[in-house]
């Protein structure tokens, strides 16, 4: 079984629009494609023997993880299975994986602090005004988690068409197609809808009340954008969180510098699984030159398209401390609960085990240059003279 299978039990227990929803990218969906084309036209160079003790074990801000991959932030995990954030955790602090939460998770940060052991990060939009950004940091330093992704390519939401078709804006809206859509996936309607516990985005209850319907929180998370955002705001922020600060959605090496001035200990080079601008490029073609920018100490991150194990060597390959995994639990998550996350989490750890095996790589921090066989597309046109 691979993460692809996982994708195709997903696809069949959920509704459409809700598949949509975790599938989907903006506009042509052009830097979705990119992202796993980019790691598809990478080619790692076999060597023989030399890999027969791999240890896949990485730290990441004086943590040591099991493997150099983590949970990366995913908002309305509870549309796929019940209390999925909690699965995800869960399931991520058994195998020693770390694990980020989402400003627009379902369980609360507190919930998910009391149920699931540490190490755990939370991750903030930008959006609202400071007091906003305040209340969700303190609360998120009481709760005990450690480090602080903000993600910073989200001034306006994407068009993504697939929602827009659907009338998707994070919150299921009852329409005749989406009766009919939940009707033909009774194992979702059962659980998901008619379970008695509709996914609400907890984190965001307290700026509201408790009684808030859905419909208001969800109005609440779109009132929330605030387009005035700035670097100043960022060293704000870095003021106010003393933990590790990564800021996410860097693709320019000129952002990444930006982010360091304004205190970054880290980046996440990603462009939110092609789910905002869509034209953007796949993150492992920008990796190298931000990775030979940064300077050392920096934690350097990345995200989209990570399917197999061996993409996760590839972005190490090409300079990476570690990679974010979006689409790939939430698959498993949408095919079985907590056990399809487990599945995803272990097919992942076991494939790059065999790679780094295969290419005579015991340490995923040894990865480099020298493990890619350059940039190929196989049997092109040129190739073939
Ligand atoms: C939210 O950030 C999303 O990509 O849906």
């Amino acid at each position: 079984m691979n993460i692809d299978d996982l994708r195709r039990l997903a696809r069949a227990r959920l509704p459409r629009v809700v598949f949509d929803y975790l599938d989907g990218g903006a506009e042509d969906e052009t830097t979705l494609r990119a992202n796993r084309q980019a790691l598809d036209d990478l080619r790692l160079t076999p060597r023989l023997l030399g890999g027969g003790h791999v240890d896949l074990s990485t730290e990441i801000f004086g943590q040591r993880y099991a493997a150099p991959f983590l949970i990366g932030p995913t908002g309305l995990n509870g549309i796929y299975w019940p209390d999925g954030d909690l699965h995800i955790a869960a399931a991520a602090a058994e195998a020693g994986i770390g694990f980020t939460l989402s400003t627009a998770s379902n369980t609360s940060m507190e919930t998910i602090a009391e149920r699931v052991a540490a190490p755990r990060w939370f991750q903030l939009y930008p959006w609202g005004k400071p007091d906003f950004s305040q209340a969700l940091i303190e609360r998120a330093e009481v709760a005990g988690y450690s480090a602080l992704i903000l993600t910073l390519d989200s001034l306006v939401g994407g068009k993504r068409e697939r929602d827009l078709r659907h009338g998707f804006s994070h919150e299921i809206r009852m329409s005749a197609q989406v009766v009919l859509d939940g009707l033909l996936h009774p194992r979702w309607l059962a659980s998901v809808w008619l379970g008695g516990k509709r996914p609400r985005f907890e984190n965001l209850e307290r700026f509201l009340g408790k009684g808030a319907s859905n419909a208001e929180l969800a109005d609440f998370t779109r009132s929330q954008r605030n387009p005035q955002f700035s670097w100043d705001d960022v060293r704000r922020i870095r003021k106010q969180w003393s933990g590790p600060l990564l800021i996410k959605g860097i693709i320019c090496p000129e952002d990444a510098r930006l982010a360091r001035q304004a205190g970054a200990d880290g980046i996440v080079v990603s462009n939110h699984g092609g789910r905002q601008l869509d034209g953007a490029p796949a993150t492992v073609s920008v990796l190298e030159r931000i990775a030979d920018q940064l300077e050392d100490g920096a934690t350097l991150l990345l995200d989209g398209g990570i399917r197999r194990g061996s993409d996760v060597v590839k972005a190490m390959a090409l300079g990476a401390h570690g990679v974010l995994l979006g689409r790939a639990p939430l698959y498993g998550l949408a095919a079985g609960g907590r056990e399809g996350v487990d599945r995803a989490l272990a097919i992942l750890a076991d494939e790059m085990e065999r790679t780094m095996i295969l290419i005579g790589c015991e340490r995923p921090r040894e990865l480099g240059r020298q493990h890619l066989a350059g940039v190929e597309r196989a049997l092109s046109g040129k190739a073939l003279g």
